[in-house]
């Protein structure tokens, strides 16, 4: 019986065998301490492609050193990491499963040595360093590194690029106005807060005609902060801009309490995909494939991000499908694991 999980998607010419997305997780195990990629990470995405995973999108990887969330982040602000990951792609394309790759600032919520950088000079918490306020000049800088590195993601073979501008991270920070109280034309009104995202999405698009993915938070789960209604304004300016679909997770701008529960970010996913007219992700505790279908079934959303279920099990597509009566092709080193 065909299911939507396993049913193929083609976005621009890139085509997933199924709906299944690896989520992007930091790992925190680039131990050179320099953004290289490790044999831990080999291992780690490979598996999860021979776990026939349609689409693997490598954890937030920063523009800049200092956009790391911490030094053992993953980078790509130098033309060095390129060769690494082109072999990782080239091996993970073997089991069939495409790639993609979060490029990443992590702003205000950055721990690494030295300054760090915000729209306006407001620490997370008590704990957090208090960045500095970019200036004119660091806002142009920061929109030429994302551009670099999406040069470099096209030369390692990257099929997708994914903007990370969820989380708190530096993008958000642009967004909501709990973390943007500028007075230039970079913030102020909702389209002065997308500014920056806006210059980001346009840079990356002078040097990538594949398809990009922008990661929202839509909820800050704070009474001034912004929700869903926001969110509907900001993917319908990101789809004029050339975003194909939006990868739809929720809260981390400040500190707030999160009612989590099985598919808690799906109607975001839901409202922004209706309402903007947009393709989007849903993610967030989606562990079984029924609840994946019925997401797929009811246009809730196109594709399926799992995250922690992956690490789990890095096989988690095998139960998704035994679950949903259907079967899927192993590869061919494990297909006598059907055979009785
Ligand atoms: C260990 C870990 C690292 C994560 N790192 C990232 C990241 O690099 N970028 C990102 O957008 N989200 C990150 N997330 C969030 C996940 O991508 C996902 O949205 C979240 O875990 C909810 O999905 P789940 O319930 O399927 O795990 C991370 C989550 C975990 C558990």
């Amino acid at each position: 019986m065909s299911r939507a999980l396993f049913s193929p998607f083609t976005i621009k010419d890139v085509t997933l065998k199924n709906r299944i997305v690896m989520s992007p997780m930091c790992m925190y195990s680039a131990v050179n301490r320099n953004g290289f990629l490790e044999d831990f990470h080999f291992t780690h995405y490979i598996s999860r492609a021979a776990g026939q995973v349609g689409l693997i999108i490598l954890e937030a990887t920063a523009v800049t050193p200092q956009g790391r969330i911490s030094d053992q982040d993953l980078g790509i602000w130098d033309d060095q990491h390129i060769e690494k990951l082109a072999k990782l792609n080239v091996q993970i394309k073997k089991y069939g499963a495409k790639t993609g790759i979060q490029l990443a600032h992590a702003g205000r919520k950055a721990t690494v040595d030295g300054d760090i950088y915000a729209p306006s000079a407001i620490p997370f918490d008590e704990n957090m360093k208090t960045p500095k306020e970019m200036t004119k000049e660091d806002i142009h800088l920061t929109i030429n590194a994302f551009q670099d590195a999406a040069k470099r993601a096209k030369k390692a073979g990257f099929d997708i690029i994914e903007i990370h501008g969820a989380h708190g991270y530096l993008i958000n920070e642009f967004l909501s106005p709990l973390t943007n109280t500028r007075k230039d034309e970079y913030g102020g009104s909702l389209e002065k807060r997308y500014r920056f995202l806006k210059e980001v999405i346009q840079a990356v698009r002078e040097v990538w005609e594949g398809p990009l993915f922008v990661r929202v938070s839509a909820n800050d789960y704070h009474p001034e902060g912004l929700t869903v209604t926001d969110y509907v304004q900001y993917a319908k300016w990101m789809k004029e801009d050339g975003v194909d679909l939006i990868d739809v997770s929720s809260g981390a701008v400040v500190p707030a309490k999160i009612d989590v529960y099985p598919g808690y970010q799906v109607r975001y996913a839901e409202t922004i995909r209706n309402l903007a007219i947009i393709q989007t992700g849903a993610v967030g505790m989606i562990t079984s494939g029924l609840q994946a279908e019925e997401i797929l079934k009811n246009n809730r959303a196109d594709l399926i991000f799992v995250g922690r279920e992956l690490l789990r099990n890095p096989y988690w597509p095998y139960a998704a499908a035994k679950e949903l009566n259907t079967e899927i092709t192993p590869p061919v080193q494990y297909e006598r694991g059907w055979k009785f």
